[in-house]
């Protein structure tokens, strides 16, 4: 049985059209912004359906809610499947002294669940932090089904190296060639690319990325990609974060947008539910 948060209403329609049951769960917000949580039935074994975008802390809040009502409803089985895990990014301390936001976030979800599922994990090897059993789900199915017909015989891009692997397993299923763009973060805000290992002039291009945030990265790599000849240029990312304007910015620079729906967003055209339906 499903039992879905506010960070997985987008979802939930889908979820009982392939056949999961959902059970009932009221959520409120409480004048002064504290988080209400009653659930309405209960199961041996429950998931959890909750994304952590914003805002996202209240949505963790309401994930840990949603853990101590079912655990007090007698589940005893209690996965969580955290589609976007807000805080991935935070994954190592830079400067002494600052918080792994990460780790901070799966310890307290692991005081209720004994499973954790996420897509796409920003650095996977962090599901070390899970207390219990962490998986990191891949989109690469998805994200290769949506773009099998406009791609083609094109390749597909990672725009870093540390993103080959995602390209690469995209690229799989669809049985085409894949490499990767150098990319080299200046400041914050300016993203310089390098020209890519292999032949792009004429040929359609999938850009593959785990988030668009601002969407420089995208942009970026779409202009060099122009200027190198390339025929339609697709941009596909697993968690379109998106910061303001920023899916108009990348739309106007690319053929197509597309993100999967871990975060409800205009351009969220990829769905992840048969995954989880997998589960
Ligand atoms: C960075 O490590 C991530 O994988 C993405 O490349 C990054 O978050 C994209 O950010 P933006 O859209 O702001 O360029």
């Amino acid at each position: 049985m499903f039992a879905v948060g506010s960070g997985g209403r987008h979802l939930e329609e889908e979820i009982r059209r392939l056949g999961g049951d959902v059970m009932g769960v009221e959520l409120k917000t409480f004048p002064d912004g504290e988080k209400y949580v009653r659930v309405l039935d209960s199961s041996e074994s429950v998931t959890v359906v909750q994304s952590t975008f914003r805002p996202q802390d209240e949505r963790i809040v309401e994930l840990l809610l949603l853990g101590d009502a079912l655990r007090s409803a007698g589940v005893e089985r209690l996965r969580a499947v955290v589609p976007y895990l807000a805080y991935s990014r935070q994954d190592r301390t830079v400067k002494e002294g600052e918080a792994v936001s990460v780790r901070a976030i799966m310890k307290a979800v692991g005081l209720y669940y004994e499973e954790l599922y996420v897509f796409d994990l920003h650095n996977p090897g962090t599901l070390r932090f899970f207390p219990g059993k962490g998986i990191n789900l891949s989109p690469a199915r998805a994200i290769a089904d949506y773009f099998r017909e406009k791609l083609g015989d094109g390749i597909v891009l990672a725009p870093d190296k540390g993103a080959l692997e995602r390209a690469g397993a995209v690229a799989e299923k669809l049985g085409v060639e894949y490499s990767h763009f150098e990319k080299r973060r200046i400041s914050p805000t300016e993203v310089r690319m390098e020209p890519v290992d292999v032949e792009v002039n004429g040929r359609n291009v999938l850009i593959v990325d785990d988030i668009i945030s601002t969407g420089g990265t995208m942009i970026k790599a779409a202009e060099l990609l122009r200027r190198m000849g390339a025929k339609r240029v697709f941009v596909a990312a697993t968690h379109g974060v998106f910061a303001e304007g920023a899916i108009d910015r990348v739309s106007k620079a690319v053929d197509e947008l597309a993100v999967t729906n871990t975060i409800p967003t205009p351009v969220s055209k990829i769905s992840i539910v048969p995954e989880i339906l997998k589960l």
